[in-house]
């Protein structure tokens, strides 16, 4: 810090200038220096709205239809993050009731995907789905090369069957070594088809991944479909290959929109699903959650244990600390909503996920990717082929950025990177007005660009956007 700025905070002495207004104080007349740890110290609340000023910068999350992740909470939820700011969810034995409660939502979630031992399975928390996917991942390689340890084989060259996975299979394959035998997305396949896994298995093959709720699409692939074709080749081949579903956003939503859809437990040779509690689990960041079948699916190998109420918790987890509020806070969501309010939550969400779909489609200048039907609650729209409407989907984001709004345009991955598609997700929180408002947001961009038509349409790279792929 400059000395002048230094004496003025200090008021010439080495005490504090008590009283002084925030805004007319030193930090924010002059500035202080930010990238360097500053040699005195500040008072709190100085510092305290200084950042919150610089953290305006950041997008309102509110209107953030990129991410996939919850943005809205009650107000006890807040309340109970505060409460458990202090707790590590490792020390089971310090906090025993919040492991106890971590061990209920792994009882909840097995319940609610149909384990036929969904009182005794083993489960836990993780930071999101990307670690839950490690684990479940890391669990079909040690049964795989058990198996061909026991009968003698090699186990050098094991590799995982998906479709269209977000980026955490790819880094699952990465870091341990495990070849991803990706299918593409093709036109007119849009999710993982049966025959397309068969003809991509061998004795290395540790399992097959479908994902309920495709990152890219919304689109759920059919686990049932998968698991007979699967049936089918294990009867004619002997190679029986398990199943993990990432069902990061879709766990939290087919149990309550599509009940009868088959893509969890109900299938004996689902042995694994992992899900984002922080997405429509409806908790804050920070949680995911995998769960096996039953107990006998996770290696012992794999497991630890941990001290807790003097007797041993089996753990299973790629970090040690981290903090315990988000499953609490996951928890008061179960008990507070029941199975009757996530319903109510995902159907409202479906809701406007379709209308946000049936005005785009007035437009006549989109063509509907995904109108909210059966998938995940979003909706996605290309231009329509051949149609040249004076800008780009990227322009369109950018534009629509001046209202607040971030929506991600992206290209679909592999074979279709030539389809450039724009994504709205709809999460708890959202209402029909703000619906309307950001329809008329598209509708006043979309007459803007009739006047001021682009010339030169913007790159992805120079568009920027997440799409959470
Ligand atoms: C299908 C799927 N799997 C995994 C992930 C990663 O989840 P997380 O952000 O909870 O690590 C995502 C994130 O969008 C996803 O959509």
């Amino acid at each position: 810090m400059p000395l002048q700025i230094l004496k003025h905070f200090t008021n010439g002495t080495d005490k504090p200038h008590l009283g002084e207004d925030i805004y007319t104080s030193p930090y924010m007349r002059e500035g202080i220096v930010l990238n360097k740890m500053p040699d005195i110290s500040h008072l709190p609340e100085n510092v305290y709205a200084l950042l919150k000023d610089e953290l305006l910068m950041d997008g309102n999350s509110k209107q953030n239809l990129a991410t996939f992740c919850q943005t809205w909470m009650d107000e006890e939820v807040h309340k109970l993050m505060d409460d458990c700011i202090d707790k590590n969810m490792i020390d089971k034995d310090e906090y025993p009731q919040t492991a106890a409660i971590e061990a209920r939502c792994v009882n909840i979630l097995a319940d609610l995907w149909h384990s036929p031992a969904a009182t005794t399975t083993i489960g836990c928390s993780t930071t999101g789905s990307s670690e839950a996917a490690m684990l479940g991942g890391l669990a079909l390689k040690w049964q795989w090369r058990k198996k061909r340890q026991a009968a003698g084989k090699d186990t050098s060259k094991p590799n995982l069957i998906c479709g269209a996975v977000q980026i955490c299979w790819h880094k699952f394959a990465r870091y341990f070594d495990v070849e991803l035998r990706e299918i593409p997305l093709e036109p007119g396949k849009l999710t993982m088809q049966p025959e397309d896994v068969i003809s991509r298995i061998d004795e290395n093959t540790i399992g097959v991944v479908p994902t309920l709720g495709i990152t890219f699409t919304c689109l759920y692939e059919d686990v049932k479909a998968i698991s007979d074709a699967l049936d089918k080749h294990q009867k004619d081949t002997g190679i029986d290959v398990p199943i993990h579903v990432d069902a990061a956003s879709g766990a939290f939503i087919a149990p309550f929109i599509t009940p009868d859809l088959q893509w969890d437990f109900r299938l004996p040779r689902v042995k694994s699903i992992n899900a984002s509690g922080h997405k429509y689990g409806l908790a804050p960041l920070g949680v995911g959650w995998v769960v096996w079948r039953d107990r006998s699916d996770l290696p012992e190998d794999l497991i630890f244990n941990v001290n807790y109420l003097g007797g041993n918790m089996p753990t299973f987890a790629l970090n040690f600390s981290r903090p315990g509020g988000q499953i609490i806070a996951q928890y008061y969501n179960f008990l507070r909503l029941g199975k009757e309010g996530y319903k109510r939550i995902m159907e409202t969400n479906m809701s406007h996920a379709q209308y946000i779909s049936q005005e785009i489609k007035k437009l006549d200048i989109f063509e509907l990717f995904y109108d909210g039907h059966g998938g995940l609650p979003g909706a996605s729209w290309r231009i329509k082929e051949g149609l040249n409407p004076g800008f780009s989907l990227y322009d369109l984001s950018d534009r629509l950025r001046m209202r607040g709004w971030q929506i991600a345009a992206y290209p679909l991955p592999s074979k279709m990177d030539n389809v450039v598609i724009q994504r709205v997700l709809i999460r708890h929180g959202f209402s029909r007005d703000m619906a309307d408002l950001l329809v008329n947001d598209i509708k006043r961009s979309i007459e803007y660009f009739k006047k001021h038509p682009i010339t030169v349409p913007l790159t992805r790279e120079e568009a920027g956007g997440y799409a959470h792929n």
